[in-house]
């Protein structure tokens, strides 16, 4: 008996279940691969991962962060689609951090550290080819949650392909994260080619006539139309909104430079044209200090004008209405296909009372596949889902975008569950729309240089 316990204690000790998980060998490759980007000295996450001493502090939060799957930020079902930036952390490494804390969240020995990953601060891509500033230094008050509009006139000279673009945080502490858009365009040679988002002028003034602007903010009149699901018959008004205006880049904490260049052979890239006026719209979030920012982005232009412009599509639904404490209302927006077309990547924006977001092809003889399903949208994490390979849309297909809304008491974000909510700027209104990456299926333009 004696000699078998023995036995048995040897054979636990040697067996690797019961080695015990270190950080400097267990864990930080973990943290290194799918945290450090945001959590490091410097970067806007509360506290860096880089090393055990800050790090030890955090074990427990970090294995609730990772056994709920709040963090890494990563909002896609598991179940449909797979991305080229998916965040998901394996299985295997949460059950890592969990059995390092229960053993006590021991260092180890750091010759097992790995070696730390190096990190290029400002341009990621050498030097722009030009940069466009917000225009002011901003001193940012010190709030949980400011959102600011800066619209400034682009100082390009003349319209131009951009290959790649990269918004950098004047205070990287200050700033959450940023939308980049233009939001007036000459007739470039964007326009020049046919695209299913020509719309006429006669839409415009009817779409402006809806709307109206309180303290420099759009919204949707109390008197407009109210159009839930724009995917039923024509849709009415809902689908008089354009799908051609939109976003351009994004910065948002561990994500790097927009590349349009997707082949890296310049047969793809994006249009800026000249004199157009540029919005960045940004998330300032959880500031103990008044801090100034001046937030950039450079521009990195392409030699040559490509075979395929990189076009962003925005769905947008600007007509739902939301009634005072509802939990789960439905709105809808569709694309028609008229010609066939690869998509990229997929942005769901809603404010506050977002709950989910669905997204799906549905082929001309009805059959629907899930491209993706995000079934807990949450309004501070401004994620760009990018598909690992492009989808064919073909020509008589159509995405429908599914979003469900909780304006009612139960939704912590809700800022004001007594009111109805329409379309509006401000985070305390709402908004429905998705930004789309797409590509021609087939090059249109004759390639320049070849
Ligand atoms: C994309 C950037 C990003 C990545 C990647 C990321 N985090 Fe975070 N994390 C943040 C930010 C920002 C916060 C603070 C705001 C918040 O809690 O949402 C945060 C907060 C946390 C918190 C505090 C949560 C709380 O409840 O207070 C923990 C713990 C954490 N992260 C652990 C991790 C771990 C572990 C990983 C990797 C497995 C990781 N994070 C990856 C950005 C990130």
């Amino acid at each position: 008996m004696r000699t078998f316990t023995l036995a048995l204690l040897g054979l636990l000790a040697t067996s690797s279940a019961f080695a015990a998980t270190t950080f400097s060998k267990d864990v930080a490759p973990i943290l290194y691969k799918n945290c450090v980007a945001c959590h490091r000295p410097g970067e806007m996450a509360p506290m860096s991962l880089l090393d055990y001493k800050s790090a030890r502090p955090w074990a427990k939060a970090m294995q609730t962060a990772v056994a709920s799957r709040k963090m890494p930020p990563w909002f896609a079902d598991p179940r449909y689609g797979h991305f080229q930036n998916d965040a998901r952390l394996k299985d295997s490494d949460i059950e890592t951090i969990k059995a390092w804390v229960a053993g006590g969240a021991l260092e180890g020995d750091r010759k097992d550290l790995p070696p730390q990953p190096k990190f290029v601060e400002g341009w990621s891509l050498g030097e722009p080819d030009a940069v466009i500033d917000i225009g002011e230094d901003f001193t940012v008050p010190a709030a949980r949650d400011v959102y600011k509009d800066f619209v400034v006139q682009s100082n390009l000279k003349e319209g131009r392909w951009v290959r790649a673009a990269q918004i950098l945080p004047g205070n990287r502490r200050a700033v959450h994260h940023v939308h980049f858009s233009l939001i007036e365009k000459e007739a470039g040679p964007e326009a020049a080619i046919k695209t299913d988002a020509t719309h006429g002028v006669g839409r415009r003034a009817l779409e402006a006539s809806h709307f109206e602007t309180v303290n420099g903010l759009s919204r949707v009149k109390d008197s407009a139309p109210v159009v839930d699901n724009a995917c039923a018959g024509d849709g009415g008004i809902a689908n008089l909104s354009g799908f051609d205006e939109g976003s351009m880049a994004t910065m948002l904490p561990g994500k790097g430079p927009d590349v349009y260049d997707l082949f890296g052979d310049g047969s793809v890239a994006k249009y800026v044209p000249a004199g157009s006026k540029v919005r960045f719209q940004i998330h300032y979030a959880n500031n103990k200090d008044s801090l100034t920012d001046r937030t950039r982005i450079g521009l990195y232009f392409a030699s040559r004008p490509p075979e395929r412009p990189l076009k962003r599509v925005d769905m947008r639904n600007r007509y739902f209405l939301i009634p005072a404490g509802a939990a789960n209302h439905e709105v809808k927006r569709c694309y028609q296909l008229e010609s066939d077309k690869l998509l990229l990547a997929i942005t769901p924006h809603a404010h506050y009372r977002g709950k989910d977001a669905l997204y799906e092809l549905v082929h001309a003889d009805g059959r629907r596949d899930v491209l993706l399903s995000v079934p807990n949208y949450d309004f501070n994490w401004q994620l760009q889902y990018k598909l690992k390979d492009p989808v064919l849309m073909e020509k008589g297909s159509h995405i429908e975008a599914t979003f469900h809304f909780d304006n009612s008491a139960n939704n912590r974000a809700n800022p004001d569950s007594s009111k109805a909510i329409r379309w509006g700027d401000r985070s305390e209104d709402e908004m429905m729309v998705t930004w789309t990456e797409t590509l021609d299926a087939k090059p249109q333009t004759a390639a320049v240089g070849n």
